[in-house]
């Protein structure tokens, strides 16, 4: 059965990025209404059905009043996908407390208050559906990429635990964590490392399109089923570990 976003209005941020830019050019080709948030208006895609709201999920108030816009714009919300992070690597030794400060408010809090301000729409509307961009580092820390890593770590259990709480009120969340996909992100950590790049059975690194189709996959309602999961999309390389 094809997946059939019309109609669905998906709210994706970090649209900017590699990931996310992908996730929104695969749910706007399926027929939903992409509106597209990171802080560069200038970097957000734009199309047809792909609709820039410039947003810095740092900022006070700033994702309700995001979401608060859509809703009333666009007459409801679908499904969420925070896809947000800052290329903050180096040895655990070298980051010191404004980089780790900088890495939880983008990527861990910004992702809570961005569910906080989708949640309230999807459990009035009794239908939703939540992706959480996390990463293979969340299992397996990579000596460079530790705040990452423990962000991760941290959203893959907050995604379980809101998976135990909202999906009686019919709403559903979901991780995705990539492994090694081509994207600027990948060239940056990779400059920060050791030169040993990680290995996947699958010859890798996978592609922006890999993860795009897994968010795709767990926002449609294929995946009515599936709640508080961590998808894996690294080439098969957990199992290596
Ligand atoms: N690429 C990989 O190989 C890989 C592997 C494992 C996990 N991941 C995870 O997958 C997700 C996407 O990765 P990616 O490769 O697409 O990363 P990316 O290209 O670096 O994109 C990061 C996005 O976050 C946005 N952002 C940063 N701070 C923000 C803020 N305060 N408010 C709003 N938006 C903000 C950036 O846009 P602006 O600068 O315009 O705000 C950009 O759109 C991330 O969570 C990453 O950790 C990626």
């Amino acid at each position: 059965m094809p997946r059939n976003f019309q109609g669905k209005v998906i709210w994706i941020t970090g649209a900017s990025g590699a990931l996310g830019r992908a996730s929104a050019e695969t749910l706007a080709a399926e027929g939903a209404t992409v509106i597209a948030s990171s802080r560069r208006r200038e970097a957000l895609p734009e199309g047809e059905r792909i609709i820039p709201l410039p947003l810095d999920v740092t900022a006070t108030g700033a994702a309700e009043e995001a979401a608060r816009e859509i809703v009333s714009r666009f007459g409801r919300l679908d499904g969420l996908v925070t896809s947000t992070a800052l290329p903050i690597f180096g040895d655990f030794l070298s980051l010191d407390d404004a980089a780790w400060q900088a890495v939880i408010d983008a990527k861990l809090l910004g992702t809570v208050r961005l569910v906080r301000a989708a949640l309230p729409h999807f459990i009035s509307a009794g239908r939703g559906s939540i992706v959480v961009l996390s990463g293979r580092g969340g299992l397996e820390p990579s000596p460079q990429h530790l705040p990452g890593s423990s962000v991760n770590a941290a959203l893959i259990l907050l995604v379980r635990g809101l998976g135990a709480v909202y999906g009686p009120k019919g709403v559903r969340i979901n991780a995705v964590s990539p492994g090694p996909i081509k994207s600027p992100r990948l060239d940056a950590l990779n400059a920060a490392g050791t030169g040993q790049p990680p290995q996947t059975p699958i010859p890798g690194p996978g592609l922006p399109t890999d993860v795009a189709d897994a968010v795709a996959f767990l926002l449609s309602d294929e995946a009515r089923f599936i709640t508080g999961a961590n998808l894996l999309v690294d080439g098969g390389g957990r199992a290596l570990s």
